[in-house]
Formats: C-alpha cells, structure tokens, sequence
C-alpha cells in the first residue's frame, strides 16, 4: 500500500467514523458554508476561550473529501489559538491529507478550512464592536 493509498483509507475513516460532529449549544461563533459547484454544506460551531479553540463541532451533507476532511481538521485544530489557525494555508491542509486532488476535488477539502476561518472572522468581528 502506497502512502497515497494509507491516506486516502484514513481520509474515509473521518468520512464514515466522523470526529466532533454534532453542535455546540451557545457557540462563540457559528459558520455555515457550500460548495458553489455542488452545493454540499459545512455548518461549523466553535466554542473560542482566552484566543483558543477549546470545542469545535461540524456538521454537513456531501462527499468524502469535503466531510471527512472536516474530521481531520477539527482534530487538528483544537487546542490551536486563532493565529495558529489562521496561518493554516491552502497547502498545509492539502499535504495534511497527502492526496493528490485534482482542481475541483481540492475545492472539496478547502470548504471545512474556509468554514474554520470565517468562524474565526465572526468572532473577531464580533469582539471588536
Ligand atoms: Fe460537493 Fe465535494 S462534491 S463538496
């Protein structure tokens, strides 16, 4: 088995075993995002204390990649403060799956880090005024 092969079996494991799924009641920030192109959905809420993600929980409707890349990075994210979230590139998430994605399958993976970010904005946006 390749490390392409191991990959994509872990990245189906989160899609049919999913980690931190359901909702938190009284969230710090709440983000509901879709794939323009099919439609499917990441809902995130995140609960954020003292600048860092204590709880974070998703939910959605679509394909392995976009829901189970959702798994994977909650995992990842939790326990980061939100500089260290917001420094996640495009890049670093896709060599975190280690897949090779072709154009459109990467706009998949890209919706759970661009939910993550707005939630993040939200908050921001929120404590400010
Ligand atoms: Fe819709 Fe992947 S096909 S998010």
């Amino acid at each position: 088995m390749t490390d392409a092969d191991l990959n994509s079996e872990i990245l189906l494991d989160h899609y049919r075993n999913p980690h931190h799924h359901g909702q938190i009641e009284n969230p710090s920030a709440k983000q509901l995002e879709y794939n323009p192109v099919c439609g499917d959905t990441i809902q995130i809420t995140v609960r954020i204390e003292n600048d860092r993600i204590t709880d974070i929980k998703f939910i959605g409707r679509g394909c392995s990649v976009s829901q189970g890349t959702a798994s994977m990075l909650t995992d990842h994210v939790l326990g980061l403060s939100l500089e260290e979230v917001k420094k996640i590139s495009q890049e670093d998430l896709l060599d975190m799956l280690g897949i090779n994605l072709g154009p459109s399958r990467e706009k998949c993976a890209l919706l759970s880090l661009n939910t993550i970010k707005k939630c993040i904005s939200q908050y921001e946006n929120k404590s400010r005024s």
